[in-house]
């Protein structure tokens, strides 16, 4: 058991903290702060659990995909795809970064709730493995699209399998109310199922599903396999056709404080699988190609970001707050989804925690909170403060609110640390500004150009 809630964090033999064998003050002295982190062999680790679970419980009949919207960039997306993992996209950007990471397009799923037509044409034209069509209206968009290029486009279908997985509402999407995906219930996937198996230019071979984010019970997943083998049974009796793939999406929880106890991915992994296997004896159907999309439970404990901390404010009676040199800008979880979040000191990881603080943001809003009564040591400006495991949706879902300039991150192995995303600089917020004609001259205000200024 490690002294802190993700097992790759250490306290060296200064006592200082460590990640990848690297000194987590020496890297806020060379790299600045705020600062994300990233280990790389915990990455790999991950990565390894999802392939060998498929060799072991599918004889490596199926496909981990890294789901990239947790973390995406292009050497990250290196390390996944050199450790045997395919990749999933949902968004052209996301596509144009696995294509420019060298990923054989046979390995790419394009996922997403609203392609546009140019992302239908890129995925097609790139020749990805799968797109996971989400409506009535993609499926003919597809259809016509490659249909003109003289294609056949291989989809699956995005199924809302109406689970209720327990989660925060805005990460949870199995249910019937939700933007993504078509309904069992309704009868408007068996109907697009059908529709889509005698439309040109697509091949409908398989169904796909996602119930949610950081879930940490087997069941939702068991079910969800349970049901999604039934419609699979359904699209057979309906159309003639066996689907011959299952994706069961990802949403597997990790630890972010220790309260947290997310089951062993293995096992979980295990017990789908016997699930699946149950259904296609009732059934009479062939073991599926399986599919799973992991993407927090990929990076999330594998990564922490280091902040500065500048001023301190105790209010009496109310509460302390630490105000660090990043925020929301960088890090929206707590602020989006009251996110749980431990941090220690870098220097002093183990040091007693002795009253509760409030990690502030440097955001001109009150919300711009990391964490809310948080027990810590005391914190001093000038302090190197870790968040733990913000590897996942935290650099992915930044932005540059206040025209912060959104931070580094390292990627850590073996006590050397190379930049794979460097810091913003102001220039880069400007880059894309656009001065108007009429304002290049730059008049300036009528008052100081008649001199009374
Ligand atoms: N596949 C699909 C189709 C998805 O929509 C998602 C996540 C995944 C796979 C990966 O799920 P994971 O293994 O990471 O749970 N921003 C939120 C999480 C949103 C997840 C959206 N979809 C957060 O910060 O918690």
């Amino acid at each position: 058991m490690s002294d802190f809630v993700c097992d790759n964090l250490k306290a060296g033999r200064n006592g200082h903290l460590t990640i990848g064998g690297c000194d987590c003050l020496e890297l806020a002295r060379e790299f600045g702060t705020p600062l994300y982190v990233m280990d790389e062999e915990t990455v790999r680790r991950n990565c390894r659990l999802y392939v060998d679970s498929i060799r072991k419980s599918y004889d490596g009949y199926g496909l981990a995909l890294y789901a990239s919207k947790a973390l995406c960039t292009i050497a990250m997306l290196k390390v996944a795809d050199s450790e045997g993992m395919g990749i999933d996209v949902c968004s052209g950007g996301e596509l144009f970064t696995a294509l420019r990471a060298g990923i054989d397009p046979s390995r790419i799923y394009f996922h997403g709730n609203n392609k546009t037509p140019g992302e239908l044409e890129s995925a097609i034209d790139a020749g990805v493995r799968r797109i996971v069509a989400d409506n009535a209206l993609e499926v003919d968009r597809i259809s016509t699209i490659a249909t003109a290029k003289g294609r056949t486009a291989r989809i699956s279908l995005r199924i809302k399998p109406g689970i209720e997985a327990h989660t925060h509402d805005f990460v949870r999407t199995g249910q019937i109310d939700s933007k993504f995906g078509v309904a069992i219930e309704t009868g408007e996937a068996i109907e697009l199922a059908a529709r889509a198996a005698s439309l040109p230019g697509v091949k409908l071979v398989g169904i796909h599903c996602h119930i949610g984010s950081q879930i940490f019970d087997v069941d939702p997943f068991l079910e969800a396999a349970q049901v999604m083998m039934d419609f699979i049974a359904a699209v057979r009796e309906r159309t003639g056709e066996t689907l011959e793939e299952l994706n069961l999406g990802g949403g597997f929880g990790i630890r972010y404080i220790d309260e947290h106890d997310p089951v062993d991915f293995g096992a979980y992994i295990g017990a789908i699988a016997q699930a699946v296997r149950a259904k296609c004896a009732e059934h009479g159907l062939p073991v599926p190609y399986i599919c799973m999309e992991p993407g927090r439970s990929i990076v999330a404990s594998a990564g922490i970001t280091l902040y500065t901390v500048g001023a301190v404010k105790t209010i009496p009676g109310i509460r302390t707050y630490v105000a660090v040199d990043g925020g929301m800008f960088e890090n929206p979880r707590y602020a989006l989804y009251d996110s749980p979040y431990d941090a220690v000191l870098a220097d002093r990881p183990l040091a007693p925690r002795t009253a509760p603080i409030t990690i502030a943001g440097k955001c001109c809003e009150s919300g711009d909170l990391i964490q809310e009564n948080l027990w810590m040591p005391e914190c001093r400006p000038g302090d190197i403060l870790a968040v733990l495991a913000t590897g996942a949706y935290n650099y992915s879902m930044a932005g540059n609110y206040n025209r912060n300039t959104r931070p580094a991150m390292v990627l850590c192995k073996d006590g050397k640390a190379r930049t794979i995303v460097r810091r913003e600089t102001f220039d880069d917020l400007v880059r894309n500004d656009v001065v108007p004609a009429d304002l290049q001259e730059h008049p300036g205000h009528p008052a100081r150009a008649s001199g009374q200024e």
